[in-house]
């Protein structure tokens, strides 16, 4: 290692945690209940969200969700949600994980490999795009918040009434939401040190609960002194 001089000792990088799911899956409340519960550890979480999360990637956000890019086609769908998380990644997320705060991200590349790759777009493209967007730097851990595309829908449905209608994801078939749930249970099947899938339709507590198990086990385990401080129970 780097032999370091001066008085300070060296940060040690955040970890990285990206949540992931089809529509209406809850990320959002869990998202916040695992900021909370890394808070009281004194753990200091950043919440970001795909696509957007830097300024230049919202102004993205903004063309994507309001369907503009959808006639261009899935590979140019496809390669403005990169363009948005490069900005992203450099902007917001590496400059949070290197001063030693965790990042908490609402969706993250694999939505772009289950909702593009669904639509069409072939997995060398794929591939070509994340390298670019994320330089190699992988989730440390990804939720996959699993619910049937039904429940999602119903959901979204409620959430939407009087905020300006569904975006352009959430009123596509569920048939096309069933599918994009298949491909994000391959992913995780694909990848099982990475990813954790829970049950969104269980209670918030509940799902809650098994996220706070997987980030203890896998992020903070042999962090002595942050676990004697943690009993483990919901607080
Ligand atoms: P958002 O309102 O953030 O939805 P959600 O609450 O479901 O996360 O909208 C993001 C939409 O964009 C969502 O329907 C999924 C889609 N999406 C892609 O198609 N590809 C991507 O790479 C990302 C990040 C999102």
């Amino acid at each position: 290692m780097a032999d370091r001089t001066g008085d300070e000792s060296p940060v040690a990088q955040g970890c990285f945690v990206t949540f992931e799911g089809g529509e209406g899956a809850g990320k959002t409340t869990q998202i916040a209940r695992l900021k909370a519960r890394l808070a009281a550890l004194g753990i200091e979480a950043e919440v970001t969200r795909e696509p957007g999360g830097s300024p230049a990637a919202e102004v993205i956000r903004k063309l994507l969700l309001e369907g503009k890019v959808r006639e261009l086609g899935p590979r140019m769908e496809a390669s403005m949600f990169a363009a948005a998380r490069a900005d992203h990644m450099d902007v917001t997320i590496r400059p949070a994980l290197e001063r030693g705060a965790w990042v908490l991200c609402d969706r993250f590349a694999d939505s772009t490999r289950v909702y593009q790759g669904e639509a069409g777009v072939d997995t060398g493209f794929l591939d070509r795009l994340e390298k670019i967007a994320t330089a190699g730097r992988r989730p440390d851990l990804t939720v996959l918040v699993d619910v049937p595309a039904e429940v999602g829908l119903a959901r979204v449905a409620t959430r939407s009434e009087g905020a300006g209608g569904p975006d352009r994801f959430e009123t596509d078939a569920i048939a096309t939401q069933e599918r994009r749930r298949r491909l994000f249970l391959e992913l995780a099947a694909a990848q099982p040190e990475r990813f954790v899938v829970v049950d969104g339709t269980a209670d918030a507590e509940t799902v809650e609960a098994g996220i706070w198990k997987a980030v203890r086990a896998r992020l903070l385990a042999g962090d002595g002194p942050v676990l004697a401080a943690d009993t483990g129970e919901a607080s």
